[in-house]
């Protein structure tokens, strides 16, 4: 018999970033952070974990390549989840023993690896949600969380649909720092997302060593986790409780410039956004100057793509502000074809229209779904 379990789960963006471990072994973080997960239509992984008596080594298949599994981030997530259904198979005795079977993993995601999004959050939390599936395990999101993060920090946060939040805790052994959903997507369900690609190259420094080392060299970093983010969480709660918008919108975009600060005070530097990535923040002042009023966000994380939050009600003006020039970019989804008369200078024009390689139209989704596809 092969036992079998399939899931997909969504990508989710920060809006107050994570950055830096108090334990790298662990994976515990120096403060807490809120993320908005994105819509599985347009974004997701789909992970079907299976074990049988007749395999004879685990396996991961990720877009059809054989992966390591031997990582110490993976094993960890591995260890954990056999040895909470080892628990239960030594409870009741009827249970069939899967802990101690191999395990095959099959990972597929819906974008291509190529738009140089982060996939390590939805790839660690398909991965958990699947096993976890599979060996039927009474374990809430949150619960789960406490794995997935210390397979990628980000990860804890696609156990959940909507509006998420890390709480970084305090505790050594890590058990209080963990995923809980701050509101749903129904909540606030008109929250759009344009991604700009502004490269599909793999990042320079990756996220775990470029956060050590800002940890280790940083000054401002100190500040930005004592009293900034602090601050921008508590902002940043209230806000999405009270659908503000541009509340949401002031945090998003501070969080972003204070975290890429961080970066650029680390020693050295570290540069994660480049000349497109300015474009699109001048881009997104000169359509909030045009509106009178602040309804669109930018956001990057460890790389250069733009992600820029606004609601479905403004979609006419931040879609039209970039309709002209990246109407023919991969991505566009046709027939929108938004008017608006903000302008962009020339300079920032031409930057988009050159750097940007494809864009993604999307918003606010659900978490993990059970699937029969197998
Ligand atoms: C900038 O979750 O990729 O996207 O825990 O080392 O795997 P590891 O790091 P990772 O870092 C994400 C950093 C970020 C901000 C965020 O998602 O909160």
């Amino acid at each position: 018999v092969v036992y079998r379990a399939s899931t997909t789960a969504p990508v989710n963006i920060a809006v107050v970033k994570y950055w830096g471990k108090r334990d790298p072994k662990l994976n515990l973080p120096t403060n807490s952070s809120l993320s908005v997960t994105l819509s599985q239509d347009d974004l997701r992984t789909l992970t079907t974990a299976s074990c049988s008596e007749t395999y004879t080594e685990d396996v991961l298949l990720l877009n059809g390549s054989p992966s390591d599994l031997t990582g110490a981030r993976t094993q960890a997530c591995l260890r954990e989840l056999r040895a909470l259904r080892a628990a239960l198979e030594a409870k009741d005795a009827s249970l069939p023993k899967l802990a101690q079977l191999k395990l095959l993993l099959v990972s597929e995601n819906n974008f291509p690896t190529a738009a140089g999004l982060a996939s390590s959050a939805a790839g660690f939390a398909a991965f958990v949600r699947a096993i976890a599936d599979l060996y039927e395990l009474p374990a809430s999101p949150t619960e789960l969380s406490l794995i997935a993060r210390q397979g990628s920090g980000s990860a804890c946060r696609s156990l959940f649909g909507g509006y998420v939040a890390w709480r970084a805790g305090a505790h050594v052994d890590g058990l209080d720092s963990k995923a809980v959903e701050v509101a749903p997507a129904a909540h606030w369900p008109n929250m759009r997302a344009l991604i700009l690609v502004a490269s599909a190259a793999k990042k320079g420094v990756s996220s775990t060593s470029g956060m050590q080392q800002t940890v280790a060299t940083s000054g401002l970093f100190q500040q930005r986790i004592a009293e900034v983010v602090p601050a921008n969480m508590e902002t940043m709660e209230a806000a999405i409780a009270a659908r503000d918008f541009p509340k949401f919108a002031e945090v998003t975009m501070r969080d972003s410039n204070s975290f890429h600060a961080t970066c650029a005070d680390t020693y050295p530097p570290i540069f994660y956004m480049n000349d497109v990535s300015r474009a699109a923040v001048r881009a997104v002042e000169a359509i909030n100057t045009a509106a009178g009023k602040t309804i669109a966000a930018y956001t990057f994380d460890a790389g250069p793509n733009a992600v820029i939050y606004y609601l479905e009600e403004d979609s006419e003006t931040v879609l039209g502000t970039f309709y002209a020039l990246l109407e023919s970019t991969e991505g566009w989804k046709k027939g929108t074809n938004p008017k608006s008369s903000v302008q962009l200078d020339e300079a920032v024009s031409d930057s988009l229209k050159t750097g940007v390689s494809r864009v993604i139209m999307t918003g606010v989704g659900e978490g993990p779904q059970k699937t029969d596809v197998f």
